[in-house]
């Protein structure tokens, strides 16, 4: 009997060793996780996280210096559609880091326009959303002229020397018929053509129209050769190549898929100098034209900046295959 109670009670003992050392190595997993999950920066983000995955609302996120280091995989690419990484900045003054997307939307907007959806529904893209009917808006530009091409210059003037690695542009509405007529697939929706943008073909080909339907824009929209006077754009655009470019060379033809909705690469807004981009944005503001005018003028013109044919008419089917991930 008292062999029996013996081993009964090692048994015992052993069974609650086991159990302790068990829940050690579950406290000091619970005390890793604990560490090294990063401080949400805003309770917003921190609160809306909670019930997504993990992944999904650790992106924007600020974290003490001393409590975590940056490790090799914020670095390394993201998995996912888009391959573009994010990068690391280190904000010296407060002593921590922002994970900064390495992608952008830049959009122009007017004061009473609602553009909550680039921020809510794009969340893997920064944003950059300039007012331009309100200079107190801390984003905004010089003067309210030349649609929305005053913005997307803006844009390329203050961030130049830190750009992304992929810049959208886009109008200010999110989908729908008929204010995003001119916006791709059945809902003309901002949110699902970047949603299936191919970043990695805008990083090979520089530049890529998120209108792939060629009409309006396409054969050859603007001809500044041919007599039309009451096609100013047309009209004027000689004069504004020679401002923008310094030569003479003015293409008998100049087209694209219309209404100034692309994607850049970093690399390809790079090949032209600042003072380049300056000098766009001079005339813009300078001009006596109309906005419809030297709206239209830019809208031919951004293309040809970013390094394409003045021609710019890809085979419909063949751009979607190219720019949409479907
Ligand atoms: C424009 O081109 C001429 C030569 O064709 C050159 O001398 C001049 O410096 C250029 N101006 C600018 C602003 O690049
Ligand atoms: C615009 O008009 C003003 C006054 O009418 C004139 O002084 C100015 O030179 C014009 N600017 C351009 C770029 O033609």
């Amino acid at each position: 009997m008292r062999v029996i109670w013996r081993i009964g009670a090692s048994a015992g003992v052993l069974l609650a060793l086991v159990w302790i050392v068990n829940q050690l190595s579950f406290i000091r997993t619970k005390w890793q996780e604990y560490h090294t999950i990063p401080l949400a920066y805003d309770t917003a983000t921190w609160k809306k996280g909670f019930g997504r995955s993990f992944e999904d609302w650790r992106r924007p996120r600020l974290v003490p210096l001393d409590q975590r280091r940056p490790s090799i995989s914020d670095l390394a690419p993201q998995r996912g559609q888009h391959r573009a990484s994010d990068q690391i900045a280190i904000d010296t003054a407060s002593r921590t880091q922002i994970i900064v997307r390495d992608r952008v939307i830049v959009v122009g907007k007017r004061k009473h326009e609602d553009t909550n959806w680039v921020i809510e529904e794009l969340p893997d893209w920064s944003h950059a959303i300039y007012t331009v009917d309100d200079a107190s808006q801390p984003l905004h530009v010089p003067k309210n002229k030349g649609k929305e091409s005053s913005v997307y210059l803006q844009y390329i003037i203050d961030h130049y020397s830190h750009l992304p690695s992929t810049i959208v542009f886009l109008h200010s509405h999110r989908d729908g018929y008929p204010e995003a007529w001119h916006t791709e697939f059945d809902e003309h929706s901002n949110v699902n053509t970047v949603k299936l943008l191919k970043t990695d073909f805008v990083q090979r080909n520089g530049y890529a129209n998120l209108r792939c339907n060629p009409d309006p824009g396409c054969p050859n929209e603007i001809q500044p050769f041919r007599a039309s006077e009451d096609k100013l754009p047309e009209v004027l655009f000689p004069v504004v190549w020679e401002t923008f470019f310094n030569n003479t060379d003015v293409p008998e033809v100049v087209a694209t898929a219309c209404c100034a909705q692309f994607a850049v690469s970093r690399e390809q807004v790079l090949k032209r100098p600042l003072s380049s981009y300056q000098r766009y944005q001079r005339w813009l503001m300078e001009t006596n034209l109309s906005d419809d005018v030297s709206g239209r003028i830019m809208e031919y013109m951004w293309h040809i900046i970013f390094g394409q044919d003045p021609v710019y008419c890809p085979d419909m089917i063949q751009c979607l295959e190219d720019v949409y991930d479907m």
